[in-house]
């Protein structure tokens, strides 16, 4: 199962558009997937209780990712979609990684020695970030601010999709080219799963 989450906002947005061509290509290659739209769960953001190192999973707060939580130890593909917001990820998209922490396992040293329960089991994640602006450099750190915290849980970066120069809702649907190369990357990751 292919877990397809974008964190924007806007619904019927380009992240929503965008979203709906990868999966048009895991479809294609026969894989069984869900689609999750950030702003239709509330969750509250980690509050670093630390109470997931005894109980492995999070239990501060019963709340969307709750619902989620399943979804993620399913799922071995992910797809996750920002829009860039402010050089960054947006704060729903920032939320749900930082609610994964409750997938690690720290030892007692200081630093704690950390390993991840998601990891070892072959996941793969695409990422993609869309921004109004046209210079590379008005992504910020919306990729790593992905790639990073999803290697370290254990997820292989498959493939990363940075999209440039697209401001209105959904404007995206005019440009086949992105649809198409969102498409292909969707079917691709499927079928490195399979
Ligand atoms: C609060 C906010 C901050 C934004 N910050 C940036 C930015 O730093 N760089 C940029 O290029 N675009 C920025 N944008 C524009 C969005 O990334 C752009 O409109 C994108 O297409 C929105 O995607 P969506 O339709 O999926 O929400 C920002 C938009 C909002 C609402």
């Amino acid at each position: 199962m292919i877990l397809a989450i974008e964190g924007s906002p806007r619904k019927g947005g380009n992240s929503h558009t965008l979203l709906a061509a990868f999966l048009d290509g895991v479809a294609e290659a026969g894989a069984a997937y869900r689609a999750v739209h950030l702003r239709d769960y509330r969750f509250e953001p980690c509050a670093g209780c630390e109470q997931c190192r005894r109980d492995k999973i999070c239990t501060r707060f019963q709340d969307g990712m709750t619902l989620l939580y399943p979804l993620i130890q399913e799922a071995r593909g992910l797809i996750l979609v920002t829009p860039v917001h402010n050089y960054n990820v947006t704060a729903w998209v920032k939320a749900f990684i930082d609610r994964l922490y409750c997938f690690y396992d720290f030892a007692d040293t200081r630093p704690r020695g950390w390993s991840s329960r998601l990891a070892g089991a072959g996941r793969k994640a695409v990422i993609a970030a869309i921004a109004e602006q046209e210079d590379p450099e008005n992504l910020g750190v919306a990729l790593p601010a992905m790639r990073l915290p999803l290697t370290a849980l254990g997820y292989e970066i498959a493939a990363e999709l940075p999209v440039l120069g697209l401001f209105d809702r959904g404007v995206i649907a005019k440009h086949r080219h992105l649809l198409d190369q969102a498409r292909d990357l969707g079917r691709d990751l499927a079928q490195g799963l399979l």
